[in-house]
């Protein structure tokens, strides 16, 4: 089994290489141990977290074998994430946390929703919106680009996707911000209320949903979810499950892109000016951020059977976090690779997006968002200046940022 230095302080032992701790997100200080990781130990076991056991794979061969052995790690047996589900949780079930064969219809059912026909669609929708947002913003004021932008457009963005009632779509920024804290497991108040408002949220698409059974087909998610076989025989949890699913897919993941946008380039100014000069790097420059930020740090695996990864055992019930974060930070694969390089030649290899059979099946629908994003702050010839360091997230799950105070200047 692999372990590196394991210390124990009152008892208890701490592994200076867990990297389920939120304070190394908070702080930003988790690049080098992940270092060390990818260089001594790919494949790790923690044994003490308060998470439990697990193992963290951290380099990018392994995470892509692991995930492309889907029936020998599973996403169902024990969820996506390091936090276990415990007794009186709420359990709605979501295809991201299914195997096969149940995950393949479900998933067909949504996937129509983002095809490249309907991206084209959706465009002129979505580019209208965020010309507006960035019509309205003050230049050379100070104001919080993670809610001011990020979180605005991707809450428009999915109220488009969902056909949800406009001037109530905040609510879906509340509910994805509930839904997506794991770190809510460890506290039981903070459990109980999330669990009111899950079903809040819960209720609310109820009737969404409802007021949309018996109509046309229109061409909105939840539409085509009521007008689907394999959506048809669902349960109501389930249909819920997936809905809550498709906003906190969506939601944190999008909007922390957004936020890394406006941070990395303000780190890396001659990329930026790179950029500025050249507004054909956009879509390559739309990957490299996504691949610097990582918005989800990790998915977890639960192991079916037992078996050998990078010289390690794993048993059958052990549980991998597959840490994408430190994956597209692999040299092997990305050179320089803690520096947004906008011109990368292989920034689409991120694994931000997942591989294997659970890929990201709204990924065309963020780098349609985050590269509107780009096209017109270019068209204006806007640039974001960061003013201070920015309040980050404190998780191992949602990898991002609560605050970022920014002024706009013209170039
Ligand atoms: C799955 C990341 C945007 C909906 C995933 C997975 C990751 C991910 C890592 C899991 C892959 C795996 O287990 O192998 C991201 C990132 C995004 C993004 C980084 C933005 C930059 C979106 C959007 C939506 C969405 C906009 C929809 C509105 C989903 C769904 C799944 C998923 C439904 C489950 C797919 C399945 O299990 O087959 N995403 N996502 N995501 N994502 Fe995204």
């Amino acid at each position: 089994m692999a372990t590196l230095a394991t210390e124990s302080i009152s008892g208890d032992a701490v592994d200076p290489l867990d990297m389920s701790r939120p304070e190394l997100y908070r702080d930003d200080v988790w690049q080098a141990p992940f270092r060390e990781l990818r260089e001594k130990a790919p494949v790790y076991y923690t044994e003490h977290s308060s998470f439990g056991p697990y193992w963290s794979v951290s380099s990018y061969k392994p995470i892509v074998q692991v995930e492309s052995l889907p029936d020998l790690y599973s996403s169902e047996a024990g969820g996506i994430t390091i936090a276990d589900l415990k007794e009186g949780d709420i359990k709605m079930p979501m295809f991201i946390a299914m195997d096969r064969p149940k995950h393949t219809g479900q998933r067909r059912t949504v996937a129509p929703a983002f095809t490249p026909s309907e991206m084209v669609r959706m465009n002129e929708n979505i580019r209208t919106r965020s010309a507006e947002i960035l019509d309205s913003l003050p230049v050379g004021q100070e104001f919080d680009w993670v809610d001011t932008v990020s979180i605005e457009l991707t809450t428009q963005m999915l109220a488009i996707l969902f056909d949800f009632p406009w001037e109530e779509r905040r609510l879906l920024t509340y509910w994805s911000d509930w839904a997506g804290d794991i770190e809510i497991a460890k506290d039981p108040v903070r459990k109980e209320e999330r669990r009111t408002i899950l079903f809040e949220c819960a209720a609310y698409f109820g009737n969404l949903w409802q007021g949309k059974i018996g109509k046309e087909p229109t061409p909105d998610l939840i539409s085509m979810m009521i007008h689907s076989d394999a959506m048809a025989h669902m349960d109501q949890m389930e249909f819920l499950g997936n809905l809550i699913l498709l906003i906190v897919g969506g939601n944190d993941t999008t909007r922390n892109s957004m936020s890394a946008y406006a941070w990395g380039l303000e780190q890396f100014p001659d990329e930026r000016a790179k950029l500025e000069a050249n507004p054909g790097l956009i879509p390559n420059a739309v990957q490299e951020i996504i691949r610097w930020q990582t918005p989800l740090a990790h998915m977890r695996r639960t192991a079916t059977q037992d078996s050998e990864l990078e010289g390690q055992q794993i048993r059958a019930g052990d549980k991998l976090a597959l840490w994408y974060l430190s994956a597209n930070r692999d040299e092997s694969v990305f050179p320089n690779a803690d520096k947004i390089i906008v011109d990368r030649e292989n920034a689409r290899r991120h694994l931000a997006f997942g591989h294997g059979i659970h890929r990201c099946v709204g990924a065309r629908l963020a780098e349609l968002q985050i590269g509107i994003l780009l096209e017109e702050m270019a068209k204006r010839r806007l640039r974001v200046n960061v003013l201070r360091e920015p309040e980050r997230v404190a998780a191992c799950f949602v990898h991002g940022y609560k605050k970022m105070p920014v002024e706009l200047s013209r170039y």
